[in-house]
């Protein structure tokens, strides 16, 4: 029966919130390079099938491609650079390679019935040197560093296979994760805060962060794979914050946080990512930064659960 769900990086951040918000878990599959007992005992405990390994190595790829129908592509190295400042070239290297090897081995060892679903990025953009310009799914893209040029890469072979795919460009996602996951600006800040650490903001925090919610990202990809009209491009931003606004945000659950303006260069001023293509789906953004901040301050979780 080709009916599994195979969710390659689902031992990280966006992973564990769609298998969190699946209801259904008996089909699922999940492939991650970590293989530490934490790892292993949280599967065994949730009775999802685990499967550890490297996806760069295609015939590890093939074997686990058996039965599959749907997959949410979320393997790859995140911990990666955001400006091209004292840039490690050889790092660099690694990140685009193992970007597109993977997404490589997977569409070679798929077959035509199969769904891919991928989370490029709006860093797509990130050489855009205009103030607040607005970039559709059409627009020229701009990639630089490795980690965008391997995503846009990975869009195009995906555009050039002929497997089903979707491609979700995130903004930067935030959402509650384990302490050494939360370094992107929006988890980093809310973060500081909660441990009473103050918030420097570079060029007085003028730049636009377009950021997302990880359960908005986990319902848009659930809500895609039941689509039946692949092979699109969507943009997935809900909200377009400066750093300074994101910080005052969490500075309003904790009044004891100093905000501190430096002169510190920043890469780009920031642009903003249109969504009105993923809206014409029906899709609907249901969470904002502010209530996260808030839940998360005051440490309230509830999860959101979808039937496949
Ligand atoms: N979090 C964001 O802000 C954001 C924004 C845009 C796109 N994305 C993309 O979404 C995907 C998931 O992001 P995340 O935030 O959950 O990241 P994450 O780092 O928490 O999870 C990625 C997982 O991939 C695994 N992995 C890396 N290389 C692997 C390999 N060769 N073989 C097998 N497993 C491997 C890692 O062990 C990790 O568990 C990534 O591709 C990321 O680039 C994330």
């Amino acid at each position: 029966m080709n009916n599994k769900i195979l969710i390659t990086g689902g031992a990280g951040f966006i992973g564990s919130e769609i298998i969190n918000t699946i209801i259904n878990k008996k089909n699922l599959i999940v492939v991650d390079i970590k293989k530490n007992k934490k790892i292993l005992d949280k599967f065994k405990k949730l009775k999802i099938k685990y499967v550890s390994g490297n996806l760069n190595d295609q015939k590890f790829v093939k074997k686990i491609l058996n039965n599959v129908k749907i997959i949410y592509h979320l393997a790859g190295i995140t911990k990666v650079p955001n400006t091209d400042i004292n840039l490690d070239l050889k790092k660099e290297k690694i990140i685009y390679n193992n970007s597109v090897k993977i997404m490589t081995n997977l569409v070679n060892c798929s077959s035509k019935n199969m769904k891919i679903i991928f989370p490029s990025t709006h860093l797509v953009f990130e050489n855009c040197k205009k103030n607040k310009k607005v970039f559709y799914e059409k627009s020229k893209t701009l990639p630089k560093l490795a980690y965008a040029r391997g995503k846009f890469e990975c869009e195009k072979i995906l555009q050039r296979s002929n497997v089903n795919y979707f491609v979700l460009r995130l903004g930067s996602v935030y959402g509650y994760a384990e302490k050494n996951r939360m370094f992107n600006l929006p988890n980093l800040f809310a973060l500081r805060v909660k441990n009473n650490q103050d918030l420097k903001l570079f060029s007085d925090g003028i730049q636009i962060k377009s950021i997302v919610s990880v359960k908005d990202v986990a319902r848009a990809m659930i809500f895609l794979s039941k689509n039946k009209f692949t092979n699109e491009i969507y943009h997935l931003t809900s909200e377009h914050l400066t750093v300074k606004k994101i910080a005052k945000i969490c500075c309003k659950f904790n009044k004891n946080i100093k905000l501190i303006s430096t002169k510190d260069k920043i890469p780009y001023l920031g642009y903003f990512i249109n969504c009105s293509k993923i809206l014409r789906t029906g899709f609907r953004f249901r969470h904002y930064y502010r209530n996260f901040a808030k839940s998360y301050l005051n440490q309230n979780f509830s999860p959101t659960k979808i039937k496949l």
